[in-house]
């Protein structure tokens, strides 16, 4: 009750609820969700005084059974691993996991013999950690010594064991996610499950779980960070006033933000003629290998651009994921991008799980797909640049893909832009990142959108109903110390 009191202490005049974090997590899952009662499993950093929660949610309440006390858990230990891997931003844990399908899991037994775990996944470090920095930084050394590697600074160039050590905590991670699903199971005998919390924008993880076969369906949150907490606080409070309410959001997506409004005048130098569509125009100009920054409709909300505020290219095209990594979005070359898929296809090209609206999963290209790799490739680049398949720029090393599956239901537009590209190119899928460079937040306006595209090398931008030509005026040293200015959140 420490936080209600010092709620209550911050604001004395000022009637409230108390909406508890794990609960919030939940809550939101629970309204995106198909589901009208399922098991959860939350997982994160820290929450009030819990980092792992299992419980029940029903459209009238949403009750936690068990949890794991104290914060030096599953999810402290990714982030601690990450910043001793150099990745020292917060928020940077889903790099470590692109950058594991690099390396060999080498180094799980000592990360086990620092960070322990029952066989129910309760994870706890073996020594006292929190998120202070000072805490955080007496750890990194910890680990350092304890796994005999020193931690890398950032910026310097990943090494072997570097890889290893992320392929290691994956791993873990991995293990450690299913056996705390294995016990939501037993202990709430339901058959759907929703995952949530930070830990469960960990896609490879949550495909894992949806291919164990422990659940009917699994449901990931598309705001499973604590950017959805506040939503989820909301119908907490929904629920608890209006108790007949199951709170669902609008099954058909998540594009709840606002239009971007009018392009900036100066734009309409560069307007181009349009024959035909915006849709027709921007799948052949992709066809061609240009890159297509794409703004229409309603933003959506989340973490990850779902085809309203998205940089498009074709993934057939061998060095796309180098241009629009180093070119466009300023940031490590080994990431990996998303396809955005027509979900009628998505069986046809990969091991799909069902469907996966907010890229909430990975996803494994079918092995008639894939082009035979020789053994003993080593190293980032050797890995990196090796061609895997005829989509190299949205097929990570170990054939997987975060798919967005487009139903024309859902997104009618963007649904409309791949059916076209699908028939030029008989591929029915795009490259889908998000509009911004590293460390910027997502594009929202058409000013916004504007600058970005002057500022990085994103060829043509589709901005409302007109298609616009980059004006190339700025420099590389222009651009560049205009994308250093988020580098910081990076
Ligand atoms: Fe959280």
């Amino acid at each position: 009750m420490t936080y209600v009191r010092e709620a209550r202490r911050m604001f004395p005049k000022t009637p409230f609820r108390f909406a508890w974090h794990h609960l919030s997590h939940a809550s939101a899952a629970f309204a995106a969700s198909p589901f009208e009662q399922a098991a959860f499993l939350c997982l994160d950093g820290k929450g009030e005084d819990i980092s792992a929660s299992i419980g029940i949610a029903t459209g009238k309440r949403t009750k936690i059974l068990y949890e794991l006390p104290c914060e030096n858990g599953l999810g402290l230990l990714y982030t601690l691993v990450t910043y001793y891997l150099g990745f020292d931003s917060l928020g940077s844990e889903y790099k470590v996991m692109g950058l594991a399908p690099f390396g060999e899991p080498t180094f799980v037994q000592k990360l086990r013999d620092f960070a322990p775990s029952d066989a129910n996944g309760a994870l706890r470090l073996t020594r006292h950690v929190n998120f202070t920095p000072t805490s955080m930084s007496q750890a990194i050394d910890a680990l350092a010594r304890h796994l005999s590697v020193a931690p890398r600074k950032r910026k310097e160039p990943l090494s072997n064991a570097h890889i290893d050590i992320a392929a290691s905590l994956q791993t873990i991670f991995e293990e450690e996610v299913l056996k705390m699903a294995r016990f939501a199971r037993k202990a709430t005998r339901q058959t759907d499950l929703l995952f949530c919390g930070g830990c469960a924008q960990n896609c490879v993880a949550a495909g894992k779980i949806r291919r164990s076969g422990l659940f009917n369906r699994v449901f990931t949150s598309p705001v499973s960070s604590d950017m959805g907490t506040a939503l989820g606080a909301a119908l907490l409070v929904h629920q608890e006033l209006n108790s007949s309410c199951g709170g669902k959001i609008d099954p058909n997506g998540f594009y709840l933000g606002c239009e971007p409004g009018d392009a900036p005048l100066e734009a309409s130098r560069y307007r181009l003629p349009i024959g035909g569509t915006v849709h027709k125009t921007a799948a052949r100009l992709l066809a061609e290998g240009k890159v297509v920054g794409w703004v229409r409709g309603r933003m959506e909300l989340g973490a990850r651009a779902l085809g309203a505020r998205s940089i498009l290219g074709d993934p057939r095209v061998e060095d796309m994921q180098s241009v629009l990594n180093l070119k466009i979005k300023f940031r490590e070359s080994f990431r990996p991008f998303a396809p955005a898929i027509l979900a009628e296809d998505s069986g046809e090209w990969c091991d799909a799980e069902g469907p996966s609206n907010y890229m909430e999963y990975t996803a494994y290209l079918l092995p008639k797909h894939r082009y035979s790799v020789p053994a003993g490739l080593s190293g980032l680049s050797e890995r990196l640049h090796f061609p895997r398949c005829r989509l190299p720029s949205v097929v990570h090393v170990d054939y997987s893909a975060r798919l967005q599956t487009v139903r024309r239901s859902v997104h009618p537009d963007f649904h409309k832009l791949i059916s076209e590209f699908k028939r030029l190119t008989g591929v029915p899928m795009i490259i889908n990142t998000s509009f911004n460079v590293s460390g910027q937040p997502i594009v929202r306006t058409a000013e916004e959108a504007w600058q970005c595209f002057r500022h990085t090398d994103i060829d043509y931008l589709v901005l409302n109903d007109a298609i616009y030509d980059n004006p190339n005026d700025k420099t590389r040293e222009e651009k560049t110390s205009w994308a250093r200015q988020f580098e910081k959140y990076s």
